[in-house]
């Protein structure tokens, strides 16, 4: 019966008869309409989104899928890199929501991939000062019980509806509230407790991906929807996901090295064996692939820098406008290995806490000291996998700075930075190793954000397809430019499992699309 949708009937004849068993009917085929078979799919960029995309598609049974990634291997922001003994995350390393809800979960499952767990053997956390304090489990609490307050603040807020606000405002608010309680303090405890607290932001901001709360919208809060389970931290599970969900794709459906240069949508390009086109995806290298569709999924840094390029004819404004207001922000990580470790063993994090900082002047960018932004230390574990290896983070654009240094001045200013805090002898470290997650041209940046000139449902507009408005209904024109990405969904932007599902998004849209078109097709011939 699916032979109705067969190309091969439809070359010669724009009206075929078809013999189905007792049944002879004629039904007009158009011989420019795709079928689910036949329809020539391009999807752009091998993160996530894209791999999750082509999967579900070629299990659909569209088998005219091709990849087209710009980098050398897939994966996108998903990347791990040899480094010592093992191999390292640059990109993600938590499950946020670590239950089957959670499709990165599921699919974790399906590949075995979920025995290992990481034991934090460790479990002090101790923040030093600039003067050399040790400030032990009490202090840590405290700052838990001051940035809890400031959370609780912001959620209250958020159901007054105030999109205009920063989540930097309600916490100045909060913050003043809470030093109104600090009368009994000395002036020590009350700038240990202003420094915590900017240590705080620096996390948050991390967090975030943002080099200032000013930048990021209260709405924030409520645009992304947790799943529950808590965090799992998963060390070199993303990468090896990405390896286990690569066995489903046909090696040649994947380009690498193919950075696509231009989109040309909305026209007629004809093929050599006569079908026409929508779309025509031009590589950097100049080859060139005719589709009816194309599933963009490249990153919102990308597109900030891009968009007005890579489309032609250009995006709507309304999806301009997304692109500029939504907020795209840097978060790295740096890694040091060391031949000695200078913590104990039940030592699981250590914060370093400025007492000239406070979260009313710590927040502008400042790179001239861009080591200020390096503000916690993670020890890994176990031991006999990464050798004594700490983990720092920095953002902001202090971080994007620390991009163009090289690994020695890095090493050098942290090692500084560490024997001023901790007061005692620290050795170099035996490497250093940084992401670049800003400079890399292909991704610039590390996740997406609402920013204060952004509303969540800009999200939205950035996942529509193109063109907007319906054609006649000739499968051909609808549906051309689809776009998926961590940045396309709104209730999980800057996640993995945000991104896997706007891939999957995508792919159904167009699962959909041909089963309603094949259906008919299907009516039209019990009709006739
Ligand atoms: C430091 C860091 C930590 C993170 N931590 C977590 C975490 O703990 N948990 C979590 O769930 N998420 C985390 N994330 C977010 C998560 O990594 C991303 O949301 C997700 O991987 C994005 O997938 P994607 O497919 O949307 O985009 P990408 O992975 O960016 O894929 C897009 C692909 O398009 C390619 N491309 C771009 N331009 C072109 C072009 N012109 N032609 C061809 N190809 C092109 C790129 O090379 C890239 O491979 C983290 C991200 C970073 C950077
Ligand atoms: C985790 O650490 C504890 C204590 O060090 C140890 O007894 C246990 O075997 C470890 N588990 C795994 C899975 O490594
Ligand atoms: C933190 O908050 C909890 C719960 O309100 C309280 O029991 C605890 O005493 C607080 N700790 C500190 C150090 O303030
Ligand atoms: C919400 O707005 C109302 C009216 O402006 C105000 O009275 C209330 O305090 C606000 N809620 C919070 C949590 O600030
Ligand atoms: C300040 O102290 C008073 C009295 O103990 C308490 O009711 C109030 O909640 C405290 N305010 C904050 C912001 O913690
Ligand atoms: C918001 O828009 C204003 C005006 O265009 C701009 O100056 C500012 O940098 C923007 N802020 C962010 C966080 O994008
Ligand atoms: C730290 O970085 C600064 C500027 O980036 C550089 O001049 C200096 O040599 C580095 N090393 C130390 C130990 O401060």
């Amino acid at each position: 019966m699916r032979s109705i949708s067969d190309i091969s009937f439809c070359r010669a004849l724009v009206l075929t008869t078809l013999f189905l068993g007792e049944y002879s009917i004629a039904v007009p085929v158009d011989c420019n309409r795709p079928t689910s078979k036949t329809a020539k799919i391009v999807i752009v960029g091998a993160g996530i989104a894209g791999i999750g995309a082509a999967r579900k598609l070629l299990k659909q049974g569209f088998t005219d899928v091709q990849i087209l990634e710009a980098s050398s291997q897939p994966g996108g922001r998903i990347k791990g890199s040899l480094f010592g003994k093992s191999v390292l995350d640059e990109g993600p390393q938590f499950i946020h929501g670590a239950t089957m809800k959670n499709p990165i979960f599921r699919l974790a499952t399906e590949c075995g991939l979920l025995q290992e767990a990481t034991n934090n053997s460790g479990t002090d956390w101790s923040v030093f000062t600039n003067t050399q304090k040790q400030l032990g489990p009490d202090f840590v609490e405290t700052l838990r019980n001051l940035s809890t307050f400031l959370h609780m603040q912001a959620y209250l807020q958020i159901q007054n509806n105030t999109r205009l606000k920063s989540i930097w405002d309600v916490y100045e608010v909060g913050i003043n509230e809470l030093i109104k309680n600090w009368t009994d303090d000395s002036p020590n405890v009350r700038s240990q407790k202003l420094g915590g607290l900017n240590l705080m932001m620096k996390n948050e901001c991390a967090f975030f991906a943002t080099p200032n709360l000013h930048d990021v919208s209260l709405q924030q809060i409520s645009e992304y929807g947790p799943i529950e389970g808590g965090d799992r931290n998963s060390p070199g599970f993303f990468p090896k996901l990405i390896s286990c969900l690569m066995e489903d794709i046909p090696r040649e459906k994947l380009l690498l090295e193919k950075p696509v240069k231009q989109i040309q949508w909305n026209e007629n390009f004809e093929s050599c064996d006569g079908t026409t086109h929508p779309i025509k995806v031009v590589c950097e290298d100049g080859e060139f692939f005719l589709a009816d569709h194309v599933i963009v999924t490249v990153s919102l840094g990308y597109l900030k820098g891009e968009a007005d390029t890579l489309f032609h004819p250009k995006l709507p404004e309304e999806k301009l406008n997304a692109i500029k207001s939504l907020g795209f922000g840097t978060v790295n990580k740096v890694y040091l290995e060391y031949e000695i470790p200078f913590w104990e063993n039940s030592q699981h994090w250590i914060g370093l806490l400025w007492e000239d900082e406070t979260p009313f002047s710590g927040l502008k960018p400042n790179i001239a000291e861009w080591w200020r932004r390096i503000y916690s230390f993670y020890m890994l574990n176990p031991v006999e996998r990464y050798g004594h290896m700490l983990l720092a983070w920095s953002s902001g654009r202090e971080t994007e700075f620390m991009e163009t240094l090289c690994e020695e001045e890095i090493a050098s200013n942290i090692t500084r930075l560490l024997r001023q805090f901790l007061g005692r002898p620290v050795p170099q470290p035996k490497h250093v190793f940084m992401t670049k997650w800003f400079s890399n041209p292909y991704i610039r940046g590390s996740y997406s954000h609402t920013s204060i000139n952004s509303t969540g449902d800009m999200f939205d507009t950035l996942a529509e397809p193109l063109p907007q408005e319906k054609g006649d209904g000739h499968l051909s024109e609808m549906l051309q430019v689809l776009f998926a990405g961590e940045a396309t969904y709104r209730r999980y932007h800057s996640t993995t499992h945000g991104a896997l599902l706007s891939g999957w998004r995508e792919a159904d849209r167009l699962i959909n699309h041909y089963s309603i078109f094949e259906g008919q097709q299907l009516q039209t011939k019990h009709v006739a």
